[in-house]
């Protein structure tokens, strides 16, 4: 049932250009926001699921007699209309936000950043996501977890040395060994966070915005070191410690601004620095499709400026000789590349060092993994 629901409120965000479309040229004038949305619902069942058309149509007239007993009459002619006129309907709405599936503004953006890649970036964010595994290295190899995983039943594929795609999706539950702590569920891009940052057993080490403890987590199952993670944000801090625990790790765990480092700042300097930025998240919305309809194309700048005074803070709490990893999962320039060439032009000290991996540091989501962008940065 949780699955079902999700896949109809997944599946109709990630379509919802065409859907808005389509049901502006179904409807002659405005319904109210309830109505809207469950015809949106409708309509997308009707396209992902064709062969039971007559039992959408019958249970979306049900629940809008439920809710807008007077609408049920429309509900109905706008179902059955777009049954008719399918194929032809949608050959009609071909707006990019229609065919693509997102504000025009971000499509805009993405084409400027892009213009090699737009569509394909594009296209990735409508996939669905896979489920993919990190191994603990500290407590079993990547290839002994997919034996460990074959005798279950679930097949697997080693995508990166800890990253694990599962072929099909399972609940968390039945991965063996989850709950004490051998694997977690990490995105493959993610995963490339922790090795960049160069952890060695002892240091000193900052996690500035680490809920929900992710490359936290992954940082202490590289090295043995002193874990300081912080979050704003008191919900998800909880979860940092949750997932430690989990996972069997020790870290100080702090709800507090990294802006304000008065509130968390003992004056001891950091050997490395793990600075996962508040972004847009424009590089996660096959996972989070809300996040295409959310934004406003002004948060960009907002957010922009919000990570370069967080750069800057940081910085001073940097050792010399140390690095600080910026990273966003954001395929905004404006985000990333800007960010940080704004910080190396008014910093001094601070040197971009090359990422091997990675040329110019942005990770392109595709079907295996997410955007990312990373930027090393050595303080001389
Ligand atoms: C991209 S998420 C971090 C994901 C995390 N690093 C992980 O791998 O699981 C960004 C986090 O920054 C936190 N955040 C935003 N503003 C902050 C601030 N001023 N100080 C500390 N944390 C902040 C948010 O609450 C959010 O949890």
């Amino acid at each position: 049932m949780r699955a079902a629901v999700q896949d109809l409120a997944y599946g109709t965000l990630r379509n919802l250009g065409l859907l808005e479309a389509v049901l502006a040229a179904l409807l002659h004038k405005p319904v109210k926001p309830a109505l809207y949305a469950l015809l949106l619902a409708a309509l997308y069942q009707l396209r992902a699921r064709p062969r039971a058309s007559h039992t959408t149509v019958d249970q979306a007239v049900r629940a809008v007699s439920r809710t807008e007993p007077a609408a049920k009459g429309l509900a109905n002619a706008v179902l059955r209309n777009y049954l008719r006129d399918a194929d032809a309907l949608v050959a009609r709405c071909d707006s990019e936000p229609a065919h693509y599936s997102y504000p025009q503004w971000w499509i805009d953006r993405v084409r400027a950043a892009w213009p090699q890649h737009w569509e394909s970036i594009l296209n990735a964010g409508n996939l669905h996501p896979p489920m993919t595994l990190r191994v603990n290295c500290r407590r079993i190899t990547t290839a002994q977890y997919l034996a460990t995983l074959a005798e279950r039943g679930i097949s697997g594929e080693a995508i990166g040395p800890q990253a694990i795609m599962i072929e099909r999706p399972v609940p968390i539950e039945s991965l063996p060994g989850f709950s004490a702590g051998e694997v977690s569920v990490q995105d493959a891009g993610a995963q490339l966070a922790a090795p960049l940052l160069d952890v060695h057993p002892g240091m000193r080490v900052l996690d500035a915005c680490a809920a929900p403890g992710g490359k936290a987590g992954h940082i202490l199952e590289l090295a043995d070191c002193a874990l300081t993670a912080l979050d704003s944000d008191p919900a998800r801090t909880r979860r940092i410690d949750d997932n430690l625990a989990r996972l069997g790790y020790a870290a100080r765990v702090v709800c507090a601004d990294c802006l304000a480092p008065a509130g968390w700042s003992d004056g001891a300097l950091f050997d490395r620095i793990l600075l996962d930025a508040p972004c847009t998240a424009s590089g996660v919305v096959k996972r989070h499709p809300d996040i295409k309809w959310l934004r406003r194309e002004s948060d960009i700048a907002s957010l922009a400026a919000v990570q370069g005074r967080m750069l800057d803070t940081l910085w001073q709490r940097l050792a010399p000789g140390g690095k600080l990893l910026y990273a966003t999962c954001s395929v905004f320039p404006q985000e990333n590349a800007h960010t940080v060439e704004s910080f190396l032009a008014r910093s001094s000290g601070a040197r971009l060092l090359p990422l091997a991996a990675l040329a110019d540091g942005q990770l392109l989501p595709d079907a295996q993994h997410d955007g990312f962008f990373y930027a090393l940065l050595e303080k001389k």
